[in-house]
């Protein structure tokens, strides 16, 4: 005997009917073709990525003069570079003869020369030669040096915005920046990084990296020592952070004992924080089971550990709290940079749409470390690697990147409309307001 299901499924908005994508604030709730449509994605292009800061590079990448740095976003390349006086400039990475993309990746040169004709510029952008010049009738050298776009620098990051008429990066980042100044991030040294592709939309993306709601169904090995639903969250208008509480269990599991935290954190493949536990002195072994010293918690050592980092490296964590010490305090800063922030230790990734297929974005992935001096000295150059879809990155986001491509393919069922958010999936729902501001115009919910 067959059954008849009621399912109330919202019709799906045509997806040329752009306005019909806008976030329903009131009910929590995204029209799908948000995530599918192509004409959303051509919207984000022109008023969103081109009107808005972003991370375009380190300063780390460009250490003396005559050093460049490109920077890719959608179809568009700034080329960031330092001159003879050590100052950062960024512009339009073409040639303004006949439109050549100028550089590609990073290097050094000792100014910027065309290699279709020639046509060269200096490392402040101002023109220095063209190439048989009379062969030319009525050029306005004055409009020929290389096209300014915005730029300023961030604790060590260097950021660009295409709109020569942006509002400072300070006055941008100011809700977040007394948050994060303790960090000291511009102390840190890039240790790996990585870009690969991933098979969903940007947003897609940024969504599945900014709430723990998911933690319980797809990374299971972190609840027993991180508790999601304890997890809390602020959102400052673009930007938003949550704060997950490691070295307690969550509440979802029966058995919340420290033993059970001490268990899984002390297993492989846990990450910066079991690494801490292990350099506790409070830690030991016996047998490959983990002990702890009698009356001391594994918070308490993992902050311990940190503490002594602090001494016998001579770093400093400057203002850092016991908390910031231990737990994981994730940043997102709009539209699309991600910070994991410990001690001493930081993940920044990035998120940028593919500029052909709008169902497609890269994951940059770049891990730092504070270092001291005869660690940096020991240290060989840390090489960016280009992964090719599906290589392993980790055991934790390679269970997000397995899911993620997934959900892309979801929102394209004819039997589903519109993404619902949790209060948990709060910082969800504010990006997806602040992208609506730069598309819609629309205003920030109070
Ligand atoms: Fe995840």
């Amino acid at each position: 005997m067959s059954t008849t299901t009621n399912i109330a499924v919202r019709p799906a908005p045509a997806a040329t009917d752009l306005q019909d994508l806008r976030v329903d604030s009131e009910r929590q709730a995204l029209p799908k073709n948000r995530y599918t449509s192509r004409a959303m994605w051509q919207a984000e292009t022109e008023k969103l990525w081109a009107k808005v800061w972003q991370w375009a590079c380190l300063v780390d990448d460009l250490p003396e003069a005559g050093c460049y740095a490109e920077y890719q976003i959608l179809d568009q390349s700034v080329l960031i570079t330092r001159d003879e006086d050590l100052q950062l400039h960024a512009f339009h990475n073409v040639c303004m003869h006949r439109g050549n993309r100028l550089r590609t990746g990073s290097g050094k040169n000792a100014d910027v020369a065309c290699r279709y004709h020639s046509w060269t510029w200096n490392l402040d952008g101002s023109l220095k030669k063209i190439t048989d010049e009379e062969g030319f009738h009525n050029l306005d050298t004055s409009c020929l040096g290389l096209q300014t776009v915005s730029m300023d620098v961030w604790q060590g990051f260097v950021f660009i915005n295409l709109d020569r008429d942006a509002e400072p990066l300070a006055d941008y980042l100011a809700p977040m920046d007394d948050k994060l100044g303790a960090y000291r991030f511009g102390q840190h040294v890039r240790t790996r990084s990585a870009t690969m592709p991933v098979g969903a939309n940007w947003k897609t993306v940024v969504d599945g990296f900014v709430e723990v709601y998911h933690l319980h169904a797809i990374h299971p090995q972190l609840i027993p020592f991180l508790d999601d639903v304890n997890t809390t969250y602020d959102v400052w208008g673009a930007h938003s952070a949550m704060y997950q509480p490691i070295g307690i269990a969550s509440p979802r599991l029966a058995d919340t004992s420290d033993r059970v935290v001490l268990d899984s954190l002390a297993e492989g493949g846990s990450g910066y924080s079991g690494k801490m536990l292990r350099k506790s002195p409070y830690f030991s072994e016996v047998d490959g089971v983990a002990q702890m010293q009698e009356g001391v918690t594994v918070r308490q050592a993992v902050i311990d550990a940190g503490r002594m980092d602090e001494a016998s490296l001579g770093l400093d964590y400057g203002e850092l709290t016991d908390d910031q010490l231990v737990d994981d305090y994730h940043y997102f800063i709009f539209p699309n940079i991600i910070l994991n922030v410990f001690s001493g230790h930081f993940i920044a990734s990035r998120i940028r749409p593919d500029p052909v297929d709008h169902e497609s974005c890269f994951f940059d992935m770049f891990v730092f470390d504070m270092l001291t001096d005869e660690q940096k000295a020991a240290r060989p150059p840390s090489k960016h690697v280009i992964l090719e879809k599906g290589v392993s990155v980790g055991r934790v986001p390679d269970q997000d990147f397995t899911q993620l491509p997934t959900v892309q393919k979801g929102l394209h069922s004819n039997g589903f409309a519109e993404v619902l958010l949790s209060d948990q999936e709060c910082r969800v729902l504010a990006f997806h307001q602040e992208v609506d501001r730069y598309v819609f115009g629309t205003e920030r919910s109070p």
